[in-house]
């Protein structure tokens, strides 16, 4: 006789960095969650190790990531960050010496960035409401204007010279472009919008435009658009139920997502995923905003951002079910307006917080 199959629970090893700013607020926030979620759900265990990697580390220590520390970051499932940047660190070395410095060794080449009108939030468009602005966009996350490629000579001269090299290679365009795809096949109307600026730029912005064409063919059942990005931010204000999945550059997507954000509501509740699509590394969950300098210490920050980013993240490990609940547990208290100034309430970080933790324990009581 066969044994009776006994369901395994499965244990995510999970890194937390706070970093600067509000990022430790809201990655407590999110961590308080989350072990609200883990304890309700009881079909999956997180475990958590922090690390203390900041601009104070690197204030004191002279590193934003110590010796040997991408080796032990990749031994996690997922890191959850918060954010870096601080008002005396120029803000090209903070990004430069923690999240790109995580994002680029462990290959995280493709940045998903959801955005939707939560129930109970308003967009500041006029005639939008939950359901017609609900977008994901793909940024590519490896090369295009933040290769890092470029240099300064004759410094202080009135002849001083700077270069800021953008890259494109085949490579990293057929996989951006090809996980592109696959997300927009996994959304109900299978719709993709390729942003680019081929007209002013000829080069790399042509092969992106070649590329996306020829990987179009791998995927005959998704209708395909293109856009040029300056005529994609009028689109996205004026008609933004015409978008669905929309896939730019590293720089391009960078911006058209903090609009994104702002048109869903506030950039308070936008999340992203740097994922490495072949599993081989530890993908990093962050909310899209930065360190807040005005808003640090004050207990307001918004931390839906990292509550959706939470859910994204254990979506990614194959919790599925549990990301879902967790989006809905949050929807539902936008819905009974406990929100933070940002997005028009009066709640304060810890009694949002508290509220989502009431509803998961509420909705797994109801199961
Ligand atoms: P920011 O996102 O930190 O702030 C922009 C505005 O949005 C501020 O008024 C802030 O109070 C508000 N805001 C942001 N998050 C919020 C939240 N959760 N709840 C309520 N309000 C929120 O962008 P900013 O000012 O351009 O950058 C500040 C620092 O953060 C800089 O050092 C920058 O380099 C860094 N940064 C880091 C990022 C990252 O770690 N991925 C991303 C963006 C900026
Ligand atoms: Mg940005």
């Amino acid at each position: 006789m066969s044994p009776i199959a006994v369901p395994v629970n499965k244990t995510y090893k999970i890194a937390t960095m706070g970093a600067d700013g509000i990022g430790p607020e809201v990655i407590s926030a999110g961590v308080e969650v989350l072990k609200t979620l883990e304890s309700a759900a009881g079909d999956f265990k997180l475990e958590f190790q922090d690390y203390d990697w900041s601009s104070e580390t690197y204030k004191k220590t002279g590193k934003y990531i110590p010796d040997g520390g991408l080796e032990s970051l990749k031994k996690h499932d997922a890191i959850l960050f918060g954010a870096v940047g601080a008002p005396d660190v120029p803000d090209h070395i903070s990004l430069w010496g923690l999240r790109l410095a995580i994002c680029q060794p462990l290959q995280q080449y493709a940045n998903v960035r959801p955005t939707k009108i939560f129930r109970g939030t308003e967009s500041p468009l006029r005639n939008a409401s939950p359901g017609s602005l609900d977008w994901v966009i793909i940024r590519e996350n490896s090369e295009g204007e933040y290769a890092g490629q470029g240099g300064r000579s004759h410094k202080g001269h009135p002849w001083e010279t700077a270069t800021e090299v953008s890259i494109f290679t085949r490579h990293a365009v057929e996989r951006i472009m090809r996980f592109a795809f696959e997300t927009a096949r996994k959304r109900p109307r299978k719709l993709l919008t390729v942003v680019t600026k081929s007209n002013a730029q000829r080069n790399g912005m042509v092969l992106w435009d070649e590329v996306a064409a020829e990987i179009a063919n791998e995927f005959p059942d998704v209708t395909t658009d293109k856009m040029l990005v300056d005529a994609m931010t009028c689109r996205m204000v004026l008609k933004p139920e015409s978008l669905d999945t929309i896939v730019a550059t590293n720089l391009h997507a960078d911006i058209l997502s903090d609009l994104a954000a702002a048109l869903a509501g506030s950039i308070g509740i936008a999340p992203t995923s740097n994922l490495d699509p072949t599993r081989e590394h530890p993908s990093m969950f962050e909310p899209i905003h930065g360190s807040a300098f005005d808003i640090t210490g004050k207990g307001i920050a918004n931390p839906v951002a990292t509550f959706w980013t939470a859910a994204e993240m254990l979506s990614w490990l194959g919790e599925e079910a549990a990301a879902q609940r967790l989006l809905e547990c949050v929807e539902r208290v936008c819905e009974k307006g406990i929100k933070t100034t940002d997005l028009g309430g009066s709640a304060n970080t810890a009694q949002v917080t508290a509220a989502v933790c009431d509803e998961i324990r509420a909705s797994y009581s109801r199961k």
